[in-house]
């Protein structure tokens, strides 16, 4: 309901400001051109534009079955209802086979289509915006170069009126700073070559940031920590605790984990395996950028903490031994599949169960075959409230923080991916 209230007095003053948006912001249709006569055939540029588009995770948000890669159809729930991606690949009919190199330079930077419509900044070119022309030819390279695949993605669900694009308008002109990032002055090559990579194409923010009612990241709050399809993403910046140091990052960036902070499970998973593109030196310049938020200077573990006296019935005790503490180690030490005691665990001390929740129904196996972190689903091995009992068990055992309430509906919600 709450949310619904924000909703709605937010839209009303979007429609005003949209009135104003739509003249300011009209955009024609660009000519379509023919289908493959936007092949750029130089294999320097489409290789360099293949990791860029990795970086820029077009392949995670654009691909809903994996045997049509780019094609789209992926459904992004969202606070305000589910966008669906769109197909990326070169076909002509049902993807973005007639439109030109401007048509796909407009789209990067200011979020319209070839013909001209408003697209959602569920599309995260409020980010994409930052990078060079040269990295968004290159981009645009590849995915002309890619096969052709005819996919008509599903028509989005969204709350009225943001069903109504010409809306977008009204946003583009409160939040959307246009343009390339300007390298600044005062930091060194490695952190400007960061902070291109990471609010550029990375678009670290679009998960990291928390959001205004309208679904704008706040400029204020830079790293604090927002949240991504239904997962809590941790704050970055000077409360994200453990704190970062920059060697830390870079391991936990190119590897998806870490001795003192875990493995990077859910989304974030995706964003690790698609850094595997991104060269040491660039992994290494995103991680110096990063770190510099949240300065630690040098390595700290979690420091050890009294837990509460859990009051769990045999039943779940014996559940949490039989199926957790055989990887996860009461001891200091690193267990099998590298997992490591939950006493260190960050989403066990966090204020809701979010994360702890969607970690045991999904797991971890993104690296899986690569010797990296692996923990099973027990989505469809434990009941719902077998989960929800070994959860509380596993937050009393290990941390001092209070029980957790409302940890039967973050299963129900993960279970039907909702966000939110
Ligand atoms: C977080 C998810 C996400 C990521 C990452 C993402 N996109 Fe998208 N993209 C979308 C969604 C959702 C739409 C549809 C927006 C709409 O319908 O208004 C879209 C639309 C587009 C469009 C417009 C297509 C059309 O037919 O109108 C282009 C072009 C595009 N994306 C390119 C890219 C490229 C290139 C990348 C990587 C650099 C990328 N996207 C990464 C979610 C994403
Ligand atoms: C699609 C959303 C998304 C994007 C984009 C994203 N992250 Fe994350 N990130 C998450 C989520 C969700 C988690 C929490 C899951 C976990 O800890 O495994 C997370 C966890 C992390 C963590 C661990 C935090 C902690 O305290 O445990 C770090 C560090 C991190 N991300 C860095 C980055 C960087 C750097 C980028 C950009 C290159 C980035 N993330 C892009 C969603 C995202
Ligand atoms: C096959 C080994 C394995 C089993 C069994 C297992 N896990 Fe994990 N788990 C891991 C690994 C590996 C990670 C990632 C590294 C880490 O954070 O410990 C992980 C991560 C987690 C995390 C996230 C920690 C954080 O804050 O990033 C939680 C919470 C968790 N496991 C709980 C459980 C619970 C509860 C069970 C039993 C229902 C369980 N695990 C069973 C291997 C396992």
């Amino acid at each position: 309901m709450r949310l619904r209230s924000i909703v709605i007095g937010a839209v009303i003053a979007l429609v005003f400001i949209a009135l104003g948006g739509i003249a300011w912001t009209w955009r024609s249709a660009i000519a379509p051109i023919s289908a493959g006569g936007a092949a750029i055939n130089d294999h320097q540029i489409i290789s360099r534009g293949a990791d860029l588009a990795a970086i820029g995770g077009c392949g995670t948000c654009h691909t809903a079955d994996a045997g049509k890669p780019l094609a789209g159809g992926l459904p992004l729930p969202t606070p305000f209802g589910t966008i669906f991606s769109t197909n990326i690949t070169p076909d002509a009919e049902t993807g973005i086979g007639t439109w030109s190199e401007a048509a796909f330079q407009r789209s990067m930077r200011e979020g319209v289509d070839r013909e001209g419509r408003h697209l959602y900044p569920a599309f995260p070119y409020d980010h994409f915006t930052r990078a060079t022309d040269d990295d968004i030819r290159a981009v645009y390279a590849f995915l002309m170069s890619q096969p052709a695949i005819r996919n008509v993605a599903p028509s989005d669900d969204l709350v009225f009126p943001l069903n109504f694009r010409p809306l977008v308008a009204g946003w583009k002109v409160l939040f959307l700073d246009r343009g390339p990032l300007q390298p600044d002055a005062s930091k060194s090559a490695e952190w400007n070559r960061g902070q291109y990579l990471a609010d550029g194409l990375g678009h670290c923010g679009a998960c990291h940031t928390p959001r205004n009612d309208l679904g704008a990241e706040k400029k204020d709050s830079v790293f604090a920590g927002g949240s991504a399809e239904g997962w809590d993403a941790p704050a970055l910046d000077a409360a994200a605790a453990p704190k970062w140091t920059a060697n830390q990052l870079t391991e936990y960036l190119a590897t998806g984990w870490h001795p003192s902070h875990g493995a990077a499970a859910g989304p974030m998973a995706d964003v690790v395996n698609n850094l595997k593109h991104a060269s040491a030196a660039d992994v290494r310049a995103i991680a110096i950028y990063i770190a510099s938020f949240s300065s630690q200077s040098e390595s700290v573990t979690a420091p050890a903490r009294e837990n509460r006296i859990p009051t769990a019935s045999a039943e779940t005790v014996a559940l949490y031994n039989g199926s957790c503490a055989q990887c996860h180690r009461e001891a200091n030490d690193v267990g099998p599949s590298k997992a490591l005691p939950l006493s260190r665990s960050s989403s066990l001390r966090r204020a809701a169960p979010t994360n702890t929740v969607r970690v045991v129904l999904s797991g971890i196996q993104a690296y899986r075959g690569a010797g990296g972190p692996y923990m099973p689903a027990f989505d469809g091995m434990l009941s719902d409230q077998q989960i929800a009992a070994v959860v509380d068990y596993a937050r009393a055992r290990h941390t001092n923080q209070p029980p957790w309430v409302g940890i039967q509906d973050e299963i129900t919600k993960a279970r039907q991916g909702v966000a939110q």
